[in-house]
């Protein structure tokens, strides 16, 4: 007797899409097929007329805790993502404190007890943490994050020779390192001018932070990768411009990756006069021809995911007549998935690309596949049961984040997912959350599995030398 089968439901992989049934035991799928050959099971779940497809893996989230909890914690934070069909979420290092040594992490990780769904962590990659960094490494961390660019939390951006020192590092654990890819010194420089001249309304944020900023700062990244064999991912890609110096890394051979987020995709120049201060995010949402670039390489592969940046403020914190005092980022890990859905229904795309840029290339990129990602047999039971006819609008008071502000307010979407599954159980049941689940997610580290780390030029390595030196 096994523990539950869904029946009656389209499972979708990212090679089509089939009707079949899906025996779950353990919180591993056990079966998928034809539904007499589904084992016998202590519980059957209708689900006629419903998508199946792997729960969303979204590599970028601030979840605040600890330090910043009027904003989001890890029980509200993971409740918008089980509410958003998304099962697995890995979560940013800038929090307070931030985090960049092992004492650090286990803080995180006790605040992270509270998780719903499973979860990776971040370690910071700093100017003054480099030697922190393969402790961390061991300490479980699941990928590192480097903030090129000031953002929220005012880490400061490293240096282009520690950056370099710290890929050295990571290209030994083989652990990826995310990259917010602005560069700090142009947008200081930027911003501090416009500033003096008393310009503060909000497309002088885009001006503070042109697209030159993306372009140069995923370029020199993928330069260090190249010659470290450091395997990076490009955060929130929000430019045309910055496509080039992606797609030229990844022509040579670097292990490079990149996501995009909705905002860059629905939103644009044109949406800052009726948003105001509420679209202020870093990167910023630029002009209608990026958009549609960034949807190009979204369907080419070039940008291989979806995420959010799920970077929740407070209405007070967000609304500012001043573009400079109004804090950067918004809530989205709810609406990601009802957003691109409605792309579906309209044509855009199928749901098997969309798995694909959701679900499967996440998962291979941060070491989860194949026992995340997919709806397979050994895989874990991350499910979101969706249901494509169904018509929602977003409405901040409704969503289950702390930060009731959206950029997307009042936006209608087809398609919702009804049900969300992690590991077996449901955390969200007929678009309601599932009572008495805080601390059913788990951190991802046991069952991560990074290739083999490949580091170049050893020999010339600080890292190297260094070693050997504590060594000797
Ligand atoms: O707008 C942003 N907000 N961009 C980031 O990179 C960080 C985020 C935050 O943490 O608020
Ligand atoms: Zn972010």
């Amino acid at each position: 007797m096994i523990d539950l089968v869904l029946t009656g439901g389209t499972v979708v992989t990212e090679g089509g899409e089939a009707r079949a049934d899906v025996a779950i035991d353990g919180g591993r799928i056990v079966a998928v097929g034809l539904a007499e050959t589904m084992p016998a099971a202590r519980e059957q779940v209708d689900v006629a007329g419903h998508h199946l497809l792997p729960g969303a893996i979204d590599v970028h989230v601030h979840f605040r805790e600890p330090g910043y909890t009027h904003k989001e914690d890890w029980g509200t934070g993971t409740a918008a993502a089980a509410m958003g069909g998304v099962t697995t979420v890995f979560e940013m290092p800038n929090t307070n404190p931030p985090t960049r040594s092992v004492a650090e992490l286990r803080e995180k990780r006790a605040a992270a007890r509270k998780a719903r769904v499973d979860f990776g962590l971040y370690g910071l990659l700093a100017e003054d943490n480099i030697g922190e960094l393969e402790a961390l490494a061991a300490a479980g961390v699941n990928a590192f994050k480097c903030f090129m660019g000031n953002t929220f939390g005012n880490l400061p951006s490293p240096s282009t020779g520690a950056m370099l020192e710290g890929f050295e590092i990571a290209a030994k654990t083989g652990l990826r390192i995310s990259l917010h890819a602005e560069t700090a010194s142009i947008m200081a420089w930027r911003q501090e001018r416009l500033e003096a001249a008393g310009i503060d309304h909000p497309l002088a944020h885009v001006a503070a932070r042109p697209e030159i900023v993306a372009i140069e700062a995923v370029g020199r990244a993928a330069v260090l990768a190249e010659w470290t064999g450091a395997r990076v991912h490009v955060l929130h890609i929000s430019s045309a411009g910055e496509l080039r110096p992606l797609a030229e890394a990844k022509a040579r051979g670097v292990d490079i990756t990149g996501e995009t987020c909705p905002c860059y995709l629905f939103l644009t120049t044109a949406d800052y006069d009726r948003l105001g201060s509420v679209i202020r995010v870093n990167p910023p949402v630029r002009e209608a021809k990026d958009a549609d670039a960034i949807w190009d390489a979204l369907q080419s592969g070039l940008v291989d995911m979806i995420a959010t940046d799920h970077a929740p403020h407070t209405p007070e914190e967000k609304i500012n007549p001043v573009i400079w005092k109004a804090d950067c980022g918004f809530p989205g890990v709810e609406t990601q998935m009802p957003l691109m859905l409605t792309e579906v229904a309209k044509g855009r795309m199928s749901l098997s690309q969309y798995v694909k840029m959701s679900a499967g290339n996440p998962a291979r990129a941060f070491g989860l596949w194949p026992r995340k990602g997919r709806i397979g047999v050994g895989a874990d039971a991350d499910i979101a049961v969706v249901d494509m006819g169904r018509r929602e609008t977003i409405a901040a008071e409704r969503l289950h984040s702390r930060a009731r502000i959206t950029p997307f307010e009042g936006r209608e979407t087809i398609g919702a997912p009804v049900h969300t599954l992690v590991r077996g159980t449901f955390v969200q049941r007929d678009r309601t959350l599932v009572p008495g689940l805080e601390g059913h997610g788990r951190q991802v580290t046991d069952i991560q599995q990074m290739a083999q780390p490949a580091p170049r030029h050893v020999e010339e390595s600080l890292e190297y030398l260094l070693a050997e030196a504590r060594a000797a």
